[in-house]
């Protein structure tokens, strides 16, 4: 089954500014290298190729000149608008006809990921799609309240809750959600919240309550972050630069991933 990479780029960055007011979010540097490097790495990872960057009018022509159709990476990269924040399944909305029949990895730009058992919750990921499942990768976390929370009973998954205000668990949802196809149709007929953006918990419960939803629990060796705020960004950064001065590698970085793939 052919699976396509849907990397959210848009967003007002409001928690980082001024840095976001006339530079993209994901064009900040994660230590060494813009951020929308790690998002992207995560999905060339994953075995993706066709990706579509969603993002602000204004941030196309700045990401089509950065990145241009990808082919120097063995991608085919294209780039779709999305200038309010209408909800990350408006973003599915947008690029339906990128979709057409294929399923998606729905991966948000500010997340990032590293450790080694990374790719293995990849592969169940991808594994998960050619099930014709959903899944997502949940992650422990000291404060879950800044994040969508997987409310587990007896290991299972049973309920999904955006940012919730009073204790529900410790698993916090990442940004990277395995969609079938399907997710074309659920997204066309979700409704806004009240806060007027259609939920990606919403999308995920068309899932989970058809008993089509797989929870992938990234484990104690995986890193985990969002850099939506001056402090995860710095955090961010500190661990990218420790991982990579301590082991004399480049981590996250496309081209290198281009090759291990065999994409070029
Ligand atoms: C979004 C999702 C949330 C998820 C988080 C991960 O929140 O709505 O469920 O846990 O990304 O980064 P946002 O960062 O847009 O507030």
């Amino acid at each position: 089954m052919r699976i396509k990479g849907i990397l959210l780029a848009g967003g007002h960055g409001t928690r980082l500014w001024p840095m976001t007011k006339l530079v993209s979010k994901q064009m900040l540097n994660v230590y060494d290298k813009p951020m929308i490097f790690y998002p992207l790495s995560t999905l060339m990872l994953a075995g993706v190729k066709d990706i579509c960057i969603v993002t602000q009018d204004e941030n196309i022509k700045l990401y089509e000149r950065f990145l241009g159709t990808g082919a120097a990476l063995g991608l085919n990269l294209t780039y779709q608008s999305q200038n309010e924040p209408t909800g990350l399944p408006d973003a599915i909305n947008l690029t339906k006809d990128f979709i057409g029949k294929s399923s998606v990895i729905l991966a948000l730009g500010d997340n990032i990921f590293y450790g080694r058992d990374f790719e293995e919750q990849l592969k169940s990921g991808v594994e998960s799609l050619n099930n014709n499942t959903a899944s997502i990768l949940i992650h422990k976390v000291r404060d879950p309240s800044k994040f969508g929370v997987a409310k587990i009973v007896n290991n299972k998954v049973v309920e999904l809750i955006e940012k919730p205000k009073k204790f529900v668990s410790n698993y916090a949802i990442t940004g990277l959600y395995f969609l079938p196809n399907d997710c074309v149709d659920y997204s066309s007929k979700l409704k806004p919240s009240e806060r007027g953006e259609l939920e990606i918990t919403d999308l995920l419960d068309c899932y989970l309550n058809n008993d089509r939803l797989i929870d992938i629990k990234t484990g104690r060796g995986t890193y985990w972050t969002d850099c939506g705020t001056v402090s995860s960004l710095n955090d961010a950064s500190n661990f990218v630069k420790a991982i990579q001065d301590s082991q004399g590698l480049v981590i996250c970085a496309p081209e290198e991933l281009a090759i291990y793939k065999s994409f070029i």
